[in-house]
């Protein structure tokens, strides 16, 4: 029976692993290693989710069976598409499903979640920023009905890629 909840700050390492698992999976392929190993360090520490933890504005939840890790996702609420679709808004900043456990649904129950909460903050849209060749990831919004509304550039390590800027109606 799978769970989803606020996370906890014990549970940081254990996420650590699945997100550095998943994002390994879903980008080594296509970048090198040299531009890996510097989003890691600069991205995925212990000490860089443990402050993320503590910032406002935010919230963590995450998938878990029994007590294991499945997956989580990232929430927070900043002005960086202000120009574009106001002040009402939440970013899915990061939503990582463990590799051996993507496409049984778990992104959905972790996308569900982060909608209630939304909805619960009373915000009108949903946005992210998801990376152009990233087409899994970019079906599985679609299905979610978000769609394109811009794009950024984004450092990985130092090779600056395009993410696009997906919307979704609260
Ligand atoms: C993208 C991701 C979050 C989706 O979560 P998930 O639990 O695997 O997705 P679900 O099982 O809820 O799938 C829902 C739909 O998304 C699509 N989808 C998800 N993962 C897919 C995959 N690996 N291959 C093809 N389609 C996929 C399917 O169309 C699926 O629809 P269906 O059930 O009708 O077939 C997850 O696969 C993941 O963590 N990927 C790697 C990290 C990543 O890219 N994160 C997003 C960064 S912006």
């Amino acid at each position: 029976m799978i769970q989803v909840r606020l996370a906890r700050y014990d549970e940081l390492a254990a996420m650590l692993e699945v997100a550095m698992l998943s994002f390994e999976e879903t980008f080594a392929p296509h970048n090198t290693r040299e531009d890996m190993d510097i989003f890691y360090r600069d991205n995925y520490t212990l000490e860089k989710m443990q402050q993320e933890f503590r910032q406002p504005n935010t919230a963590l939840f995450l998938a878990l069976d029994e007590e294991r890790v499945l997956g989580f996702v990232r929430l927070r609420k900043n002005d960086e598409v202000k120009e574009k679709l106001g002040d009402s808004t939440l970013e899915l900043q990061r939503l990582y499903i463990h590799p051996q456990h993507q496409g049984k649904r778990i992104g959905s129950l972790l996308m569900e979640k982060a909608l209630e909460y939304a909805k619960g903050l009373k915000v009108d849209w949903m946005w992210l920023g998801v990376w152009e060749r990233n087409f899994n990831a970019q079906k599985f919004y679609a299905k979610w009905g978000f769609e394109r509304f811009g794009e950024h550039t984004f450092l990985h390590g130092t090779d600056p890629q395009i993410d696009w800027l997906l919307k979704r109606k609260v």
